[in-house]
């Protein structure tokens, strides 16, 4: 059998052929049965009359969301029925046999909506079927783009995917870490990356020069809108360059892939503008201004880039702690100081954010490259020789065997794409999000392990709440194999 994709029926008029997929919609008129059937790339008008005594009769009991396939002739639709709004608008499918390949229950919402009107748990937990509507599929397929896109961009310009582990050390990146128990190393752990950070400057240490990933980033967070415990990056590190230089190659990038896959979207300035976090925040009370003159227009794209941060910050027990990223480089009139630990207040760092219509898309810098000043940032912060060494050391250390000048940037991919595909949150353009609280609805996870697995692991559970359930499975199992 030779299946063809619906929407390349209409080329085929006149000839038999096999199309397959899900019952989109039924409906009779009058003595004729029409179905709508649909595969990923388009809907197909199915006609069955009662003289193809077989499928006929078949089709009285198909129902929606049905999977099958159909043998029937492409032909032309009169004149007045062809639907322009559809690929295969001026064709229909003139059934001579079906093949039931699964049937389906009811769904427990509608699919041929835009889905905003259904309550969020039940579309994540049947995440699947939600994948089904078009607005969703259109994300996804559009996410595609964009990362397919910018491996493009990026090889193009010389760069390198290299993937960097997920099983790795805790990295102060400013968030709690997921940990992961190490079953062979009772008592220690690993840590799932915030993000590649330090594996990206060590990759510039080794030589590579210019690294991207697509990676996935993990950080014990609460998820809102805009966050989620796990998000991806546009990660990208390179050498020999000043701030200017990656600056312009980003933007480069952002305008290019807004020409090439959104061709509808203006974006307000070129070259993005360019503001100081000073001026942002006087101007706009925010580090991520939204610069659009008409916040009404879908299709307006207002890029800034903020820069000049203060390097350090008070926490909340008034000491001094890293605003961004504690890797980077102050500015060149202020790396005297870092070294020698003065106007600390005063130092402003090398770090540039990037936002788009109001969100924070991305942000990078350049890169301490020097041990002495590796181990000036870690000391301003607190840490004395022995703790910097224990956390820090194999970074220290790979910046004595000659480390080229680099920086680079991380950007958040589901925000780009829920901007441009106008959507208010991320979870919409991420194939299975997690809830508000950070359960997978769909997978039922996080969940309890089984007793056997928490011994493995060398884990003691101090809540009394877990393992119940497991426990009853577990011996529901054992009895079934007797
Ligand atoms: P940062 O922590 O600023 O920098 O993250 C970079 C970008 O990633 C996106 N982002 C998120 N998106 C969704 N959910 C989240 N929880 C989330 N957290 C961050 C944002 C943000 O601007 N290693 C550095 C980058 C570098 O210096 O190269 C880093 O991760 O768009």
């Amino acid at each position: 059998m030779h299946r063809f994709l619906i929407n390349d029926t209409a080329k085929h008029i006149g000839e038999k052929l096999t199309v397959a997929g899900w019952v989109n919609v039924k409906r009779a008129h009058g003595k004729i049965v029409f179905i709508d059937l649909r595969d990923r790339s388009g809907v197909l008008q199915c006609v069955f009359i009662p003289s193809n005594k077989e499928a006929y009769e078949k089709a009285q009991e198909i129902k929606p969301e049905w999977v099958i396939e159909l043998v029937g002739q492409v032909v032309k639709r009169p004149d007045s029925m062809v639907n322009k709004n559809i690929a295969t608008g001026e064709v229909e499918l003139s059934v001579e046999g079906v093949n039931v390949l699964s049937k389906a229950e009811t769904l427990p919402f509608a699919i041929e909506t835009d889905g905003r009107e259904i309550n969020e748990e039940i579309r994540m937990k049947y995440r699947y079927l939600d994948l089904r509507r078009e607005r969703l599929k259109q994300n996804l397929i559009v996410r595609h783009k964009v990362t397919n896109f910018v491996r493009n961009f990026f090889t193009q310009e010389g760069f390198v995917e290299i993937e960097t582990p997920m099983l790795t050390k805790s990295t102060p990146e400013g968030s709690r870490d997921f940990v992961v128990p190490s079953r062979l190393h009772a008592g220690k752990f690993y840590a799932l990356p915030q993000s590649p950070q330090q594996y990206k400057q060590l990759l510039m240490v080794a030589g590579f020069e210019k690294y991207f990933q697509i990676a996935k980033c993990l950080r014990d967070e609460d998820p809102r809108g805009d966050r989620q415990t796990e998000h991806t990056q546009i990660d990208v590190e390179m050498s020999f360059i000043e701030r200017e230089d990656f600056m312009e190659l980003y933007e480069r990038m952002l305008i290019q892939m807004v020409q090439t896959i959104f061709p509808a979207k203006k974006i307000q300035e070129i070259p993005f503008p360019r503001l100081s976090y000073q001026e942002a925040m006087e101007k706009y009370k925010s580090d991520k201004p939204d610069l659009r003159k008409d916040p009404s227009d879908s299709n307006l794209l207002a890029f800034c880039w903020v820069v000049d941060f203060p390097f350090f910050e008070k926490d909340d027990e008034g000491k001094w702690t890293f605003t961004h990223n504690p890797f980077s480089a102050p500015k060149p009139e202020h790396m005297a100081d870092l070294l020698q630990k003065k106007n600390i207040e005063k130092i402003l760092t090398t770090q540039y954010d990037i936002a788009l219509n109001g969100w924070e898309i991305g942000g990078g810098s350049i890169r301490n490259n020097t041990p002495q000043a590796i181990e000036a940032v870690f000391s301003v912060m607190g840490y004395d020789k022995k703790e910097i060494t224990e956390k820090f050391g194999h970074m220290i250390e790979a910046y004595t065997f000659g480390a080229p000048p680099h920086g680079g940037i991380g950007s958040g991919i589901d925000r780009i794409i829920a901007i441009l595909q106008n959507e208010p949150n991320i979870r919409e353009v991420i194939a299975f999000p997690k809830t508000g609280d950070g359960r997978d609805l769909m997978m039922q996870a996080p969940s309890e392990i089984y007793p056997k697995q928490l011994k493995e692991l060398h884990i003691k559970v101090s809540s009394d709440q877990p393992v119940k359930p497991l426990k009853v499975i577990q011996s529901k199992l054992k009895s079934k194999k007797k």
